[in-house]
């Protein structure tokens, strides 16, 4: 199992539903890893792409998008954490927005999938983070409470889980919080409860060569989940070596 505690900070790549082995070589070849050893980077390519990005890695990690939180079974279209340990994937995104509003999932099942990864070894990097409807009424902490509430599993600590906050209505928009508002949001976050205090969390939505520095380099701030700007090579060795 990975030593989180071995990383001061941690840059992921959320591929979604993009790539394919072509862009797999350019990318890998493009890509200029952070000099910094203490920066971990993770690359979250489609399910399909995980065994061929898996034996071409060089200097990076890999991560899952989804797992099933069934162990084995009739679950026809499911990936069991199984599988992704056969193929040497250390850490999985789980409770993306997009799966909790496109998907459907509930904390409940998020909270499921995570405890079968730590069960097995496996990094869950939980997402949570509210919609522009939930800020404009004002219950951004309400909702992250209740998020971090339900979806953690009780199995979760610092060592063997990661916590991004990714703002529904900065995802893929260009749109960010101010710089003020991610770090409130962040420091909310790390003092909900005393166990979380030590937790590695991450900031995502529109994180792009133009901001990251900014963003990472706030105290509360222990990285990046990065959608769009992962897909560009030269962008995200930007974002590496800030
Ligand atoms: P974005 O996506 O960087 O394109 O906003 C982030 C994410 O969906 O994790």
């Amino acid at each position: 199992m990975i030593k989180l505690s071995d990383f001061s900070s941690f840059f992921v790549a959320n591929w979604k539903l993009n790539g394919n082995f072509q862009f797999i070589d350019e990318f890998i070849n493009n890509l200029m890893l952070p000099k910094d050893p203490s920066k971990c980077v993770v690359i979250c390519p489609t399910a399909i792409h995980l065994d061929y990005i898996s034996k071409n890695k060089n200097g990076f990690y890999v991560g899952a998008q989804n797992v099933s939180e069934h162990e084995e079974g009739a679950y026809t279209g499911e990936i069991s954490v199984d599988s992704l340990s056969d193929l040497n994937v250390n850490f999985c995104i789980i409770g993306h927005s997009e799966r909790r509003q496109i998907f459907k999932e509930k904390n409940e099942e998020i909270n499921l999938k995570s405890e079968r990864l730590i069960d097995n070894g496996l990094i869950p990097i939980i997402c949570i983070g509210e919609t522009l409807e939930q800020k404009e009424k004002g219950i951004t902490k309400k909702v992250l409470e209740e998020q971090l509430m339900n979806s953690v599993p009780s199995s979760s600590n610092f060592e063997n889980t990661i916590i991004a906050y990714e703002p529904v209505w900065a995802i893929g928009t260009g749109l960010t919080p101010t710089i003020e508002d991610i770090d409130e949001t962040h420091r909310y976050i790390r003092e909900h409860n005393e166990k979380l205090n030590k937790y590695k969390i991450l900031y995502g939505g529109s994180v792009k060569a133009s901001n990251a520095k900014e963003i990472t380099g706030l105290p509360n701030v222990d990285g990046a989940l990065i959608g769009g700007a992962s897909l560009k090579p030269q962008e995200f060795s930007v974002i590496l070596a800030d």
